[in-house]
């Protein structure tokens, strides 16, 4: 039988169903493995289920010299060289389609917790220091009636759309390609450049994978552009943001909020953001419910039997850019 080698726990219908088809090295008990344990695991497997923190990189590949195909269990695949599994022959399937609804409702609790000052509220009750309700007290700002700017505008950012409109929120996007104009109307969402969209934007928020040209996407110069009372939303990936010119717009009160679920080299993060009240932290759960994480185990489950056991085309085929 074929072995595939899972690398974290996930669900008990997972490892089930894999077994039916496989040799399965599972890690329910959810072992954080040193780079030798983990190689030594791989190194007779022809399937890996990987999750999205697992670095899959030339090193790994050499490790792993049976390999025919690693299946992620998330939709981003930056944490994957697709390049150096496509010139090796192994094939790259991700989980699309499964959580864009659960990180949507993620994006929108991220960006009015951020706004209406959520997690900075409870911070101060927990301490004591409510003493009494006055007019003035922890002023946020309204998403209804704002202006929304989405930069990236797949699945996920038009479900974010959908949940705008019925806010009121007026929907700035910025893609590359412009989605067609049925899509636009019915979302009521306007394609504008990033320049523009960074100006007019009371909530800009970040749903586009991570790449070499979307590195830094928001810097210093981005953050200048954005209105002094807007707030930023990144449940993309870490690494768009640039983490330490978004701590000096957060400081200098340039821009109002942000809400981050993502950071540059998590899971440690800058200790800066710990300082702040004008930011809610969060770590990297925008697609954790229960269903959803069911959801994207079994699609990562399926795309090995289809592929390595079936010997069919897999389901979600990353192509290398
Ligand atoms: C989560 O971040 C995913 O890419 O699925």
């Amino acid at each position: 039988m074929k072995k595939v080698v899972v690398t974290r726990e996930v669900f008990k219908e997972t490892i089930d169903f894999l077994v039916d088809h496989f040799e399965v090295v599972p890690n329910q008990e959810d072992r954080l493995f040193d780079q030798q344990e983990l190689f030594d695991r791989i190194s007779d497997a022809e399937g890996i289920q990987t999750a999205g923190s697992d670095l899959v990189n030339d090193k790994f590949l050499d490790a792993a010299p049976q390999l025919k195909i690693i299946a992620n269990t998330a939709v981003g695949y930056n944490n994957i060289d697709v390049q150096a599994c496509s010139r090796r022959g192994v094939v790259v399937t991700n989980t699309p389609g499964v959580l864009d609804e659960c990180v949507a409702d993620y994006a929108i609790g991220l960006m009015i917790s951020a706004s209406r000052r959520i997690g900075e509220g409870e911070r101060y009750l927990r301490a004591g220091q409510w003493k009494a309700m006055y007019l003035k007290q922890m002023l946020g700002l309204d998403i209804n009636g704002a202006t929304l700017g989405l930069i990236g505008f797949g699945r996920i950012g038009q479900a974010i759309a959908r949940r705008a409109k019925g806010f009121g929120m007026r929907v700035l996007y910025h893609t590359r390609s412009r989605v067609s104009e049925s899509v636009e109307r019915q979302l009521k969402a306007t394609q504008v450049d990033k320049r523009h969209l960074l100006q007019q934007s009371d909530v800009v928020m970040l749903i586009l994978p991570y790449a070499k040209d979307t590195h830094h996407l928001i810097g210093e110069q981005e953050l200048q552009l954005m209105k002094s009372k807007s707030v930023l939303v990144n449940i993309a990936r870490g690494g768009i943001v640039d983490d330490k010119a978004l701590i000096k717009a957060l400081k200098q009160k340039t821009i109002f909020a942000a809400g981050l679920d993502v950071y540059e080299g998590e899971p440690q993060l800058d200790p800066e953001f710990l300082e702040l009240e004008n930011v809610v932290l969060s770590p990297h759960i925008g697609s954790a419910s229960e269903p959803t994480r069911r959801a994207m185990a079994m699609t990562a489950a399926k795309n090995l039997v289809a592929f390595l056991a079936n010997g069919d085309k897999p389901i979600n085929l990353v192509r290398p850019n």
